[in-house]
């Protein structure tokens, strides 16, 4: 289980990989664990601010694991395959609600399945080259695993029909402009672009963020009035617990005067030290 997911830290930037090249990164029963595992450890890990999601090799992630996740549990039986949902399921669903802000960093290969940990980053970037498809329909499955959800969130109706009927994959190009990703860029901008972004959240205030991404997800399912009120509660509870940030963000623009908050973010560091 070990190295089917592996990570390192550099200046407060968690870089977490699949790491199943061989296997286009495809996410088996043992990978879905080690990944939760993962997600444990870095999760309050006071050395890491943001968590960047990629592949190693030339996927991101090719999905579930046809032969692993699929086949063989299958053969267990319905008890089986339902404890490997859960384990897949479970971390999808942990990273949409991650306490650190997540980038999905894609580098190449995205299918299936693993549409849900694209969806479950905050912002995803993706390398010109990267290929996205469902490519359910092309074995004979529907998007299950959140797969039809996310592409019937994030991509007009039309578009998503005709992602999901076909199999066709399509460039990231394209799906920048579905607005299935944030950005596509030359894959030798990948990383310089993704660690742009990451500093950039870096200098928030990190209960604000939290907050904010949380918010952001809730209130798309929310009536107006419902929304409203929910920012009403979330923003107290937000200010109450542990975030006497924003006094110094208010101090230092409206007393320093040393920074514009429609501009940019407060000094954090004048506060903490
Ligand atoms: N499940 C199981 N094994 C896989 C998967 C997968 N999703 N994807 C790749 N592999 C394995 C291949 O079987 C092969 O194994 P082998 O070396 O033991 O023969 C190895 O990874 C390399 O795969 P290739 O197909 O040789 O790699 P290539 O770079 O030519 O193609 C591509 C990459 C296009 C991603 C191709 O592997 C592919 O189509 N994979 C399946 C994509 C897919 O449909 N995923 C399922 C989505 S549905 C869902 O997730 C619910």
């Amino acid at each position: 289980m070990s190295d089917t997911v592996v990570y390192e830290i550099q200046d407060r930037i968690a870089w977490v990989s699949f790491n199943r090249p061989e296997k286009r990164n495809c996410m088996s029963p043992v990978l879905n664990r080690k990944m939760m595992r993962v997600l444990d450890e870095l999760e309050y890990h006071d050395d890491v601010g943001v968590f960047v999601l990629t592949g190693e090799g030339t996927a991101w992630s090719a999905g579930m694991d046809l032969k692993e996740y699929f086949r063989e549990t299958e053969k267990k039986g319905l008890g089986a395959v339902r404890k490997s949902q859960r384990e897949a399921y479970g971390w999808f669903r942990r990273l949409r609600w991650y306490q650190k802000p997540t980038i999905a960093m894609v580098n190449g290969w995205c299918f299936g399945g693993g549409y849900a940990p694209l969806f479950g980053c905050d912002l995803a970037i993706a390398s010109e080259d990267a290929k996205f498809g469902l490519s359910e329909i092309n074995w004979g499955i529907l998007p299950g695993g959140g797969a039809s959800k996310v592409i019937s969130e994030l991509v007009p109706m039309r578009d998503a029909m005709y992602h999901a009927m076909t199999g066709e994959p399509i460039d990231a190009k394209t799906a920048e402009k579905w607005r299935l990703i944030n950005e596509a860029v030359p894959a030798a901008q990948l990383k310089k672009r993704v660690t742009e972004i990451a500093t950039m959240l870096l200098d928030k205030n990190p209960v604000a963020l939290k907050a904010t991404k949380d918010a952001i997800r809730r209130v798309r399912e929310m009536t107006y009035d419902n929304a409203e009120d929910y920012l009403v509660r979330a923003q107290e509870a937000s200010n109450s617990f542990d975030n006497d940030g924003r006094k110094e963000g208010i101090r230092q623009f409206i007393d320093e005067k040393t920074y514009k908050p429609g501009l940019g973010a407060y000094d954090r560091a004048k506060h903490e030290a």
